[in-house]
């Protein structure tokens, strides 16, 4: 269960303060499967760095599995961040000169695995995407839905419960983006939970549940009824 209750974020740059998130209060239960929408700018990324322990508030809570976020150390935050959270960066985030089972493995280098099984649950995690045939190919070597493929497959590696995906569609053809989205359906049915972050509202329509965020406030909260 992920709690963000009275969630304010200001950033501050120099002298010039900017509240991206105005005290929002959202409730997401384990297995649910969530779209967060909004146009440009209206603190969907903010929102997912809290979720995901990469940033922290400036106002209210963030409460994940009954535990006030606020209170973990670094450490403690790694490990959540490690075991909990699989990460689909807005753009791919691969490292380009390392091979796709390499990017893939590299959350389980992180949470100490044994080499032998990394690359067996790299690959593993590759063929799940249908990358089976790709393993040894850098990015630049695929298109960019094969490439936003291997996000999801590193996403998938560690098996978390929870996947934070941002903009995981956003430079794909219609094709590719078909097949990421049945993976996050395929994923939901497996009981994870999904937080999907997208501007546009068919990709958003896939989850159950749609947030509309505007000028960092939850507009809308309604169950999809599509
Ligand atoms: N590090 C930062 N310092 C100052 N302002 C920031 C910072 N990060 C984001 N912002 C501002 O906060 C607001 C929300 O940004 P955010 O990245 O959450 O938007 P978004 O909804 O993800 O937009 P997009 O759809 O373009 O990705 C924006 O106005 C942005 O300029
Ligand atoms: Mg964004």
């Amino acid at each position: 269960m992920i709690e963000l209750i009275d969630a304010g974020k200001t950033y501050t740059s120099g002298t010039i303060e900017f509240e991206a998130l105005k005290g929002i209060n959202l409730a997401i239960h384990e297995g649910e499967y969530v779209a967060i929408m909004g146009p440009s700018g209206s603190g969907k990324s903010t929102i997912m760095n809290i979720l995901g322990c990469l940033d922290t508030l400036t106002r209210g809570q963030y409460r994940l599995g009954g535990t006030d976020v606020e209170e973990l150390d670094e450490i403690e935050l790694a490990s959540v961040r490690n075991q909990q959270i699989g990460f689909v960066f807005q753009g791919f985030n691969l490292l380009s000169s390392l091979p796709a089972w390499r990017n893939v493995e590299l959350p389980l280098v992180y949470g100490h695995v044994p080499r032998e099984e990394r690359k067996k649950r790299a690959s593993r995690a590759l063929e799940r995407v249908g990358l089976g045939d790709r393993l040894d190919n850098k990015p630049g070597e695929m298109s960019g839905g094969q490439q936003q493929r291997v996000a999801v497959a590193r996403a998938l590696v560690g098996e978390p419960t929870m996947i934070l995906a941002d903009e995981p569609t956003g430079n794909l053809d219609s094709v590719s983006t078909r097949d990421v989205l049945s993976l996050f359906d395929e994923l939901n049915n497996l009981g994870r939970t999904i937080v999907l972050i997208t501007h546009e509202l068919e990709v958003a329509q896939r989850a159950r549940r749609i947030v509309w965020v505007k000028d960092g406030a939850i507009v809308r909260d309604e169950v999809n009824a599509a």
